[in-house]
């Protein structure tokens, strides 16, 4: 099946995801903390990991093992999101 490239490589943790510590490290410590607020906007230039990173918050939030910022990637949670379908979104 073809997929896009985007798909196919986008990062699935934090840990994957280059540079932009700054964002990693206020989401993790949101998570981590409890924290977490009702709505994030991701801003800035095209191709620089908000969808990505947007989806692995995603998953952190709505992982069967979570709130985590290591999500398993293996619940049903975690792989709709993946695959891009998931209809949750909170
Ligand atoms: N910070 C990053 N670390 C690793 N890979 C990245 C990063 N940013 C982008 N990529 C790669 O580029 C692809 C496109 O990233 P993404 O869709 O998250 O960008 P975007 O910021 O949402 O772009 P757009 O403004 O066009 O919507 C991803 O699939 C991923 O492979
Ligand atoms: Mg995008
Ligand atoms: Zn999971």
């Amino acid at each position: 099946m073809y997929q896009v490239i985007a798909r196919k490589y986008r990062p699935q943790s934090f840990d994957d995801v280059l540079n932009q510590d700054h964002i990693k490290t206020t989401l993790r410590n949101a998570i981590g903390q409890g924290r977490i607020a009702h709505g994030y906007i991701f801003s800035g230039q095209r191709g620089t990991g908000k969808t990505t990173t947007a989806r692995i918050l995603a998953r952190c939030l709505n992982c069967q093992q979570g709130p985590t910022g290591d999500p398993c990637g293996t619940c049903a949670s975690c792989l709709e999101i993946t695959a891009g379908g998931s209809p949750r979104r909170h």
